[in-house]
């Protein structure tokens, strides 16, 4: 198999994106185009992770990271069990480690864990048996988001290697902005930073980006634009002098995003905050991929699940017409409710 996993006893997991490397990334990249085309089908759904179960884990607030995930495995065939913080034992005063243990015992493969403070889902991958896969740990990762745009911006620009992507908004409090430089650096892409000053990660020398504060300045050369909302739970102190200058000084408006190049994508992970970083009207323009990115993450999170799952190690091949589980046409008793 190509690229490194993270793996504890011979299981994988998808903590962050440099465990996947370039090739990972490839891998998964050209599994989600198989699902794609079993998500276009008037039945979307295999059997490939019969008899598999797959638990979400949210400590976190989520609608799409866990709809899709949910929506993913289902469409593998998996079993599904869901976690929701606030209507669990938690409140109890449960710890994490039991609570993960006790969804763990009722015989759960893969774990998807979502929470506020970077380095759980490492910590569960050491406590728990099965496979886990990373939805977003604090400021630090989000993996499949990252995934899921580079899969966006490949099928709408042809490719990533040379491209120019500025991403602007909350750099410093995002695990999306965190995952996706990474991802986006590993397959060859050039990368701008615009943001104030004080919604910068403290040091990004390591990150081998460029930072600007003009946001008209680098539009025109831009292939992507990629928006973030301000993550206001996550900032401990005011960060901003108001939010409509936010908007004037670094918000892509209907009027900057004209100024766009012809190709040009803007891309935002959501939720969107309309009329702050992005103009009310912009995620209706043609230029807007929103909507895409969410479709293409159900594919994208299962090409993760049948990675992770879905093959033995070392027998990791694109899905093909055999048994193992592929994205070739279910028979009808295998087409299950979901
Ligand atoms: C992001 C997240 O939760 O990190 N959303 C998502 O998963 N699509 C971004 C955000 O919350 O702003």
């Amino acid at each position: 198999m190509s690229g490194r996993h993270a793996s504890n006893g011979g299981r994988r997991h998808l903590l962050s994106i440099g465990d996947l490397g370039a090739g990972g990334i490839r891998e998964i990249l050209r599994l989600a185009d198989s699902f794609a085309e079993v998500n276009t089908r008037a039945i979307p759904k295999v059997p490939a992770l019969r008899g598999r179960t797959v638990a979400s884990l949210f400590f976190e607030d989520s609608t799409r990271t866990r709809l899709s995930f949910e929506t993913a495995a289902k469409r593998l065939s998996a079993d599904t069990m869901t976690f929701s913080a606030g209507a669990s034992a938690l409140s109890k005063g449960e710890s994490l480690r039991d609570t993960a243990e006790t969804v763990a015992a009722m015989g759960v493969d893969c774990t998807v864990v979502r929470h506020r403070s970077a380095g759980v889902a490492v910590q569960l991958s050491r406590w728990l048996d099965g496979s886990v896969i990373n939805a977003g740990d604090g400021c630090h990762e989000h993996p499949t988001q990252a995934l899921l745009d580079c899969y966006t911006i490949t099928e709408r620009l042809g490719g990533i290697e040379g491209r120019h992507v500025a991403i602007v908004g909350d750099i410093a409090h995002s695990r999306v902005a965190r995952s996706l430089v990474a991802a986006l650096q590993l397959l060859g892409a050039g990368v701008t930073l615009v943001a104030p000053a004080t919604l910068l990660p403290p040091a990004t020398d390591g990150w081998g980006v460029k930072v600007s504060s003009r946001i008209d300045a680098i539009l025109p050369r831009a292939d992507v634009v990629y928006l973030l909302r301000l993550q206001r739970e996550r900032q401990e102190r005011a960060l901003l002098p108001s939010l409509r200058e936010f908007h004037e000084r670094f918000g892509l408006t209907a009027e900057r995003a004209g100024r766009l190049a012809d190709h040009a994508i803007v891309m935002h992970p959501g939720p969107m905050n309309r009329g702050v970083e992005i103009g009310a009207e912009v995620p209706e323009m043609d230029c807007a991929v929103v909507a895409e990115q969410v479709a293409n993450g159900v594919s994208v999170r299962m090409a993760v699940l049948f990675w992770l799952l879905g093959a033995e190690p070392g027998a990791m091949a694109a899905p093909s017409a055999d048994a193992s589980g592929t994205p070739e046409p279910a028979p009808a008793a295998e087409v299950g409710d979901g």
